[in-house]
């Protein structure tokens, strides 16, 4: 018998040690120490020996699957040594590094950010609103007429009955003063969309900031101080804005704000703004008082100013994500 629990031994230690791999390592064990391995089929020969060399046996039995144990476990280790050295085999720290791409700010992005803070400082808190809009808020509510050319199926993008892509961010002029008392201070920076062909001025698609200001005794004055101030922020103290008169159905007076400013070296004239004095029935129709509030409002476009301040000639390469483009910025 003990003869016979050391050739399990022995057999055991030498297929552990030559084992390749985990799965032939467990091999080794289940055939010795496994519910019907070598050594459990030994040990049902005890009750047959004699009492006084059963204690023998057993100790030698113990010391067995405690040497099996214990060479498993180095063998794993050893295995797993090897693993990792043959990965490291493959690693080749001369090869040049891959490198990781960084992002960058999109032009729009850093302009609308600037316009942010330079109305923070003004006192505009900047919200958002709906891309998706109801014809209430984009139009009807704006005292524009039905009969009104931007109501036609031709110069906006209806999704569904009255459920369209707003045409401008003026409809949240509305929304924010049905949450709001008197006095609001406003700018909305936002995605408006029209159906126009694109070409290096036009695209279906284009962003604009909103600035909306109601309160008692709000006049015409505030807003040209505040454009002003806001235009030389943005294009440096020298810039210059001119108010030419204008109509748009939701102010009154309108203007159409100018901007002369240094671009390149040189100096213009750009139309940038739409502007006025909110029209009372666009109070009326969010429960302001028009004797007791008026406000001024103006939207801008975004994506001209990037144009000007980047001097980038075709608005489409805002919108193409062509990384080579978007890297100078
Ligand atoms: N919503 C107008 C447009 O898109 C611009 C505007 C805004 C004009 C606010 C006056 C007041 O053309």
């Amino acid at each position: 018998m003990i003869e016979a629990l050391q050739k399990v031994r022995a057999e055991t230690l030498a297929r552990v040690q030559a084992a390749q791999s985990l799965e032939e390592l467990e091999r080794a064990r289940v055939a010795c120490l496994g519910r019907s391995g070598a050594l459990k089929a030994l040990l049902q020969g005890l009750a047959q020996l004699p009492a006084e060399e059963r204690p023998a046996v057993g100790r030698l039995a113990n010391e067995l699957k405690a040497a099996v144990q214990d060479a498993i476990a180095a063998r794993q280790q050893e295995l797993a040594r090897r693993a990792t050295q043959a990965a490291e085999a493959l690693l080749d720290i001369t090869l040049p590094g891959q490198r990781q791409p960084v992002g960058h700010e999109h032009p729009l992005r850093l302009v609308e950010a600037e316009l942010r803070e330079i109305f923070a400082r003004l006192g505009f808190e900047a919200v958002e609103g709906p891309e998706v809009e109801l014809e209430y808020y984009n139009f009807d509510a704006l005292n524009i007429p039905a009969e009104h050319p931007s109501h036609d199926s031709f110069d906006t993008f209806y999704i569904q009955g009255d459920v369209l892509l707003r045409s401008h961010t003026s409809p949240v002029q509305v929304r924010v003063m049905e949450q709001r008392r008197p006095p609001v201070r406003v700018v909305v920076p936002g995605r408006v969309y029209r159906p126009d062909t694109a070409d290096a001025t036009h695209s279906p698609v284009f962003h604009q900031i909103e600035g909306l200001a109601v309160g008692e005794g709000v006049t015409f004055a505030d807003l040209k101080a505040v454009l002003t101030m806001a235009m030389r922020e943005l294009f440096g103290p020298r810039t210059e804005t001119r108010f030419r008169p204008s109509f748009f159905p939701f102010t009154e007076p309108s203007a159409e704000v100018d901007v002369c400013c240094e671009l390149g070296g040189e100096r213009r004239w750009l139309e940038l703004l739409g502007a006025g004095m909110v029209h009372p029935k666009v109070l009326e129709a969010v429960g302001y008082d028009a004797e007791r509030y008026t406000g001024f409002a103006f939207g801008m476009g975004i994506d001209r100013v990037a144009l000007l301040k980047y001097g980038i000639p075709d608005i489409r390469l805002l919108l193409e994500n062509d990384v080579r483009f978007l890297e100078q910025f």
